[in-house]
């Protein structure tokens, strides 16, 4: 391989996949974002120039499409509309992107016989109980509950089917919530540091009960670029480096850290369908491809976080004023 096509370069985890991709291999990158609302160029400055390009473009437009897959040796596909609370105030774009957006990409790598990657989430499986001692396993029937997950469970089983009608060289992963730089301030994360920073109360949805398991963006680059190169033609792995935490240890977690009281919360309403309980068994990662995360303290990886959202207001401070404006619409 040589040159890799990375849909969704420009969003959060699409380009800390560039950024880890530049820093450990000698592969140029080619980046196909639409640049929506969660697309930022300035999250790809700083990058070689002759090592990575950006196209401004769309997954469903087959014609670009087509044209691009045809000069490249692999396709990771990260684009999507991402958003759970998004998906809930209007699901449309999620399945134009999601579904359609997919089996554009799929029919261009069908056609040249490209090597494609999937990226997915673990939210396909449906939600765990919090006193259930099982995890996601490859084998765990799909059971989305919003229409976000719904539309990444339909772009799974299209790649699963290219892959057995028409056999399609392409591997999936299904990753549990990342954390980490450039991640947009609409999510849990970034949305209550950068509150504090404005000197507003973090908000936590319901209870606070319900259970993430979280992964340093990083970590899940290194998982996704050993499969690209390791994986098996047709194989799912789960990503996951075994981050179980709940939602309120994660913002008392972020208002200790930035010096605050840590009881300084709100609760609001709840998320409608709000899945209680999400974790990876990673173990055909880890034993077939010899995977380990980096990151396996959280509460340093949080600190790092929280440091690059003091250090680049200028990367998010736009972006704040309309997010808090959305929620404000539904009481969030
Ligand atoms: P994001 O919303 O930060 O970025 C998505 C990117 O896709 C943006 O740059 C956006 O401009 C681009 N995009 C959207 N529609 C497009 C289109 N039609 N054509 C081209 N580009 C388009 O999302 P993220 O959190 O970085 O998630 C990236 C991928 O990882 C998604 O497929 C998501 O389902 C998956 N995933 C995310 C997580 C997580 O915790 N965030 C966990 C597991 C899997
Ligand atoms: O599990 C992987 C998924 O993780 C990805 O597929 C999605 O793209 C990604 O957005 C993420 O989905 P979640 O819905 O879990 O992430 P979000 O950051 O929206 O919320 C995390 C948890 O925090 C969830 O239980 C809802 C809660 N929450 C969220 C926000 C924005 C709050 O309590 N308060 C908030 O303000």
């Amino acid at each position: 391989m040589c040159t890799l096509l990375v849909t969704g370069g420009a969003g959060f985890i699409g380009s800390n996949f560039v950024h880890f991709v530049v820093a450990n291999t000698d592969y140029d990158v080619v980046v196909l974002d639409k640049l929506t609302y969660a697309g930022h160029r300035e999250s790809l400055a700083g990058l070689p120039e002759e090592r990575v390009r950006l196209v401004e473009g769309d997954i469903a437009d087959a014609t670009l499409v087509d044209a691009l897959v045809q000069d490249v040796d692999a396709v990771v596909h990260y684009a999507a509309e991402s958003h759970n609370d998004n998906s809930l105030n209007d699901p449309s774009p999620f399945v134009q992107t999601n579904i359609i957006g997919t089996f554009v990409l799929l029919e261009a790598v069908r056609k040249y016989g490209t090597r494609f990657h999937h990226i997915s989430t673990d939210e396909v499986y449906g939600d765990l109980e919090l006193d259930d001692p099982a995890k996601f396993t490859p084998e765990t029937p799909y059971n989305p509950s919003s229409p976000y997950s719904s539309t990444k469970a339909g772009s799974d089983h299209l790649v699963r089917a290219w892959v057995r009608s028409f056999g399609v060289n392409a591997t999936l992963s299904n990753c549990s919530n990342n954390y980490g730089p450039r991640q947009h301030v609409e999510k849990f994360i970034p949305r209550q540091i950068t509150n504090v920073i404005d000197g507003v109360r973090p908000r936590l949805y319901g209870k606070g009960e319900n259970v993430r398991d979280w992964i340093h963006a990083d970590d899940h680059s290194s998982a996704v670029l050993a499969i690209l190169e390791r994986g098996q033609a047709g194989q799912t792995y789960l990503i996951g480096a075994d981050g179980e935490k709940n939602n309120l240890q994660v913002v008392r977690a972020i208002l200790t850290q930035m010096g605050q009281d840590s009881d300084a919360f709100d609760h609001v309403k709840d998320r409608p369908g709000h899945d209680m309980r999400y974790a990876i068994d990673a173990t055909r990662l880890r034993e077939e491809l010899g995977w380990e995360p980096k990151y396996t303290d959280f509460e340093a990886g949080l600190s790092a976080t929280i440091t690059w959202y003091r250090e680049n207001e200028s990367w998010w401070r736009a972006q704040k004023a309309a997010a808090e404006a959305k929620y404000a619409k539904t009481g969030h």
